[in-house]
């Protein structure tokens, strides 16, 4: 996995408990690309790995990320507003996009909850430089929680504040409304994702697309079956409450991971028989119902008594 060393050259108050944290290179070391919806890996000086969505324009010379301090949470946002200092040194893993905008539509809906504004102010940001014809609906709970109003600000952007409209965006009203080949974007909370994805149950799926940085569901444990690690010739039992990737580092083999809740893909793995069961939230629906070759394995089991992995 490439990673390159960064710094953190300013950290802003953008709302309510949001910060943004912009990160260069070192000494001038080429910046890497990435497009508008890419998320990259946050390597934490004190060990946890973390997914933040690139909030600024591509091509801007740094990766901005904006980050809601969550003292509950699992701990990244927490270090990041407590601990990370301006000129602090930080390894960021080369941008990754399983959230790509497509340019090219003939209408874009983006629908924004909270933090989950982050990737989608990028693609605002990105139609508008395009001149496309797009729209952002953007929830808040309260006014001062509404985080890159400045880089929204246009006559695309509707503004909801939960507290002074007396309920909750309607995501069924906006993705009914929206014309049948608009290319339809949501992030957000787990409650508005669900609503955006009833409702847009019925779209092709090409033209409907969710970012999630928790998992869509909690991921249980399954039945028992053996995994083989063809490449180092073991078979083992992955238990119950066990995962492929806990199995696999038990028995010294070392894979790749990250979120290790099915988010990232950094964990994924070929594999060469058997029938991967996907429980993860990276994988489309699309994919996963025709996708054998590969499988995240911190997350996702086996449908057959045998799985064999390129491992
Ligand atoms: Fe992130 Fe497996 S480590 S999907």
């Amino acid at each position: 996995m490439t990673l390159f060393a960064m710094r953190l050259d300013a950290v802003r108050r953008e709302a309510e408990g949001v910060c943004s944290f912009e990160l260069g290179t070192v000494d001038g070391a080429p910046f890497p690309p990435f497009a508008a919806g890419a998320h990259v890996d946050l390597h934490l000086p004190n060990g946890l790995v973390r997914q933040y969505s690139l909030v600024g324009r591509p091509g801007a010379g740094s990766f901005v990320i904006g980050v809601k301090h969550e003292p509950e949470g699992r701990g990244g946002s927490a270090y990041l507003h407590q601990h990370m200092r301006v000129g602090a040194a930080i390894d960021v893993g080369a941008p990754r996009n399983n959230f790509p905008l497509a340019e090219d539509a003939s209408h874009v809906v983006l629908v924004a909850g909270g933090i989950g504004v982050t990737p989608l102010a990028a693609m605002a940001l990105r139609l508008r430089e395009l001149r496309r014809s797009f729209e952002v609906h953007y929830a808040v709970q309260r006014r001062q929680q509404a985080a890159f109003l400045a880089l929204l600000a246009g006559p695309e952007l509707v503004l909801h504040v939960d507290e002074e409209q007396g309920r909750p965006l309607d995501v069924a009203g906006i993705v009914r409304g929206a014309a049948h080949d608009a290319h339809l974007y949501c992030c957000g909370p787990g409650g508005m994702l669900e609503a955006f994805e009833d409702a847009a149950a019925a779209r092709p799926p090409a033209f409907v697309h969710v970012e999630r940085f928790a998992p869509a569901r909690t991921l249980r444990s399954g039945d028992a079956f053996t995994v083989e690690f063809a490449r180092s010739a073991v078979r083992l039992l992955v238990a119950p409450d066990q995962t492929i990737l806990s199995v696999a580092r038990g028995a010294g083999i070392g894979v790749p991971s990250s979120c290790e809740q099915g988010l990232c893909g950094t964990c994924e793995t070929r594999v060469l028989a058997g029938r991967p069961d996907h429980k993860d939230s990276f994988f489309t629906d699309e994919e996963k119902s025709g996708h054998a070759s590969s499988m995240l394995i911190c997350c996702s089991r086996s449908r057959d008594e045998l799985l064999v992995l390129d491992l």
